[in-house]
């Protein structure tokens, strides 16, 4: 935690209700510290790999939502992009009330409009490997790779699995598997049905996550479109998450 301290400093004048708040910042026996709020269930990996089955699919899809405003924030609050780029669920935080509190700003890098630097090229590869995109490890870095690890992050919450979980099949990550599933129809994606997913909703965010994990990162989505995505799974409850007609509704535009 100590090593990225001076640069999440840079950042704390991101304040969402999605956002892990800092309080201040000291110096204590010639130690930097930062004061942040206590998130009071820890971390969304921690509690999915213990007590999964105390969340439903309503706290989950809660959760979803949560962490595409945190995000949507980021990318979108000032005439700069932060992008995270350590998306993960060891990185989102649940209050007492499950709220989804983004934390961990220290490899976020400040993209910046102005001189239209919508993908920059870094020579430090950084980030959690199982959440990635293929062009991270080329150092290409911009909003979108926060929303491949958002595609990954919704995998965990569907399944309560490890990203790291591969089943039986010869692919390293719980990704590999999904795009088995997906792409090639040649194997089942596990889904934790302690959640009670209805069958809806279960579709519909294997399809956001689909969308989020596009290869080519230009095909992915914005956070505001994936956002508007989740908020009509979760607002229209009755309303059959057909894909097609969750793509058209992207007009939407995320609250803050
Ligand atoms: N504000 C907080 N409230 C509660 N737990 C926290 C808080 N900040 C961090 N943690 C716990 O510490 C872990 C590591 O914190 P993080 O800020 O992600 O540092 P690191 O750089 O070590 O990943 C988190 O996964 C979480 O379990
Ligand atoms: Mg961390």
């Amino acid at each position: 935690m100590a090593t990225s301290l001076s640069s999440e400093l840079k950042k704390i004048y991101y304040q969402h209700p999605n956002l892990v708040r800092f309080h201040t910042a000291l110096v204590v026996d010639k130690h930097l510290c930062i004061v942040m709020e206590l998130v009071a269930n820890g971390s969304l990996r921690i509690m999915l790999k213990n007590e999964g089955g105390n969340l439903d699919y309503k706290i989950r899809l809660n959760i979803c939502k949560g962490i595409a405003k945190g995000i949507n924030y980021l990318h979108t609050a000032y005439s700069t992009h932060l992008v995270h780029r350590d998306i993960k669920t060891d990185n989102v935080l649940l209050t007492e009330d499950y709220t989804a509190k983004i934390c961990d700003f220290g490899l976020g890098k400040i993209l910046c409009q102005k001189f239209n630097s919508e993908t920059v090229i870094t020579s430090h590869i950084c980030g959690t490997e199982a959440y990635l995109p293929p062009e991270a490890l080329q150092g290409k870095v911009s909003r979108r790779l926060d929303i491949y690890s958002y595609g990954v992050v919704l995998l965990e919450i569907l399944s309560g699995k490890s990203p790291l979980y591969n089943g039986s099949e010869k692919c390293r990550f719980l990704v590999g598997l999904f795009h088995l599933h997906y792409n090639h129809n040649r194997t089942a994606f596990p889904i934790d049905e302690t959640a009670n997913w209805p069958n809806d909703y279960k579709r519909g965010l294997m399809e956001l996550a689909k969308w989020c994990l596009k290869t080519k990162y230009r095909k992915r989505p914005l956070m505001n479109q994936v956002g508007s995505k989740n908020s009509l799974i979760i607002i229209r409850n009755n309303f059959p998450c057909c894909a097609s007609y969750i793509i058209k509704a992207l007009i939407l535009h995320l609250p803050r």
